[in-house]
């Protein structure tokens, strides 16, 4: 179970984030009201939310989550691949460090995007994609071992972070999509298939026995809803033009 989570506004910067997405520019004010609405939905989750102002020099500093990876032992504050984020780290490091003893680093050559590592337990997946490379994947899981836990290494071909294709509920249950559908490392889960034209819809986030799942995909919010969890559509369409979701949004621990 999670008690808290950390979410940092966007900025007006925003605008210059960096995206592959070709949905057009976002929003500002627009996606200023569904943050809000974001951090009432993980407050419904039962967290306390520390909501950080935005900052303008960094204008994907929205998606705190690729700034570190939080365990039940430790954080770790990643080294973002993207140079223009690497300078994110150093406000969510002084707001991680009121709730962590301990704390670690990845250091450059090796690069970390929070949203390639997903936790299973005392498991860690760790993607390989354009932000994380293998020199990184390492330094996690030295980091991992160093406190009983492990992590294994999944090649990401596609899409910009593991967890934009792949999302754990708890339970073993396994929401998945294209890419990452056919690998054997899965298998293990029950799978929760996400059909293509709903890919975005993976990044989907589990909190307390709730799934916070994106507005206006159906057939996910029905697929989940089978699978027995009680979902929260949040609008998030303005942070899609940026290539960014419900999980990057927020440090959940
Ligand atoms: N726009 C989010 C990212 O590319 O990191």
């Amino acid at each position: 179970m999670f008690s808290n989570a950390i979410v940092r506004k966007p900025g007006r910067s925003m605008i210059e984030g960096l995206t592959n997405a070709n949905l057009g520019s976002p929003d500002y004010l627009k996606a200023v009201d569904q943050h809000e609405s974001y951090v009432c939905a993980l407050r419904d989750c039962g967290l306390k939310v520390t909501v950080l102002e935005a900052d303008e020099n960094f204008p994907d500093s929205t998606f705190v989550e690729d700034t570190a990876v939080l365990t039940p032992h430790c954080a770790i504050i990643t080294n973002p691949g993207a140079l223009s984020r690497k300078g994110e780290i150093n406000r969510i490091q002084k707001e991680l460090r009121e709730y962590y003893s301990h704390m670690e680093e990845i250091l450059s050559p090796g690069t970390v995007d929070g949203g390639d590592i997903m936790m299973v337990g005392n498991h860690f997946y760790i993607g390989l994609s354009n932000r994380t490379n293998v020199n990184g994947a390492e330094q996690i899981i030295r980091i991992l071992n160093k406190y009983d836990m492990s992590g294994s290494i999944i090649k990401v071909e596609k899409a910009l972070h593991l967890k934009s294709g792949i999302a754990y509920l708890e339970n073993n249950n396994l929401v998945i999509c294209g890419e990452f559908l056919a690998n054997p490392e899965f298998k293990k889960f029950n799978i929760i298939e996400i059909p293509e034209d709903e890919s975005y819809a993976a990044n989907c986030v589990w909190i307390n026995d709730k799934v916070l799942i994106p507005k206006g995909y159906p057939h996910t919010l029905q697929n989940i809803i089978n699978a027995g969890y009680s979902v929260a559509e949040v609008d998030v369409s303005e942070f899609r033009k940026l290539d960014g979701g419900l999980t990057c949004l927020s440090l959940r621990f």
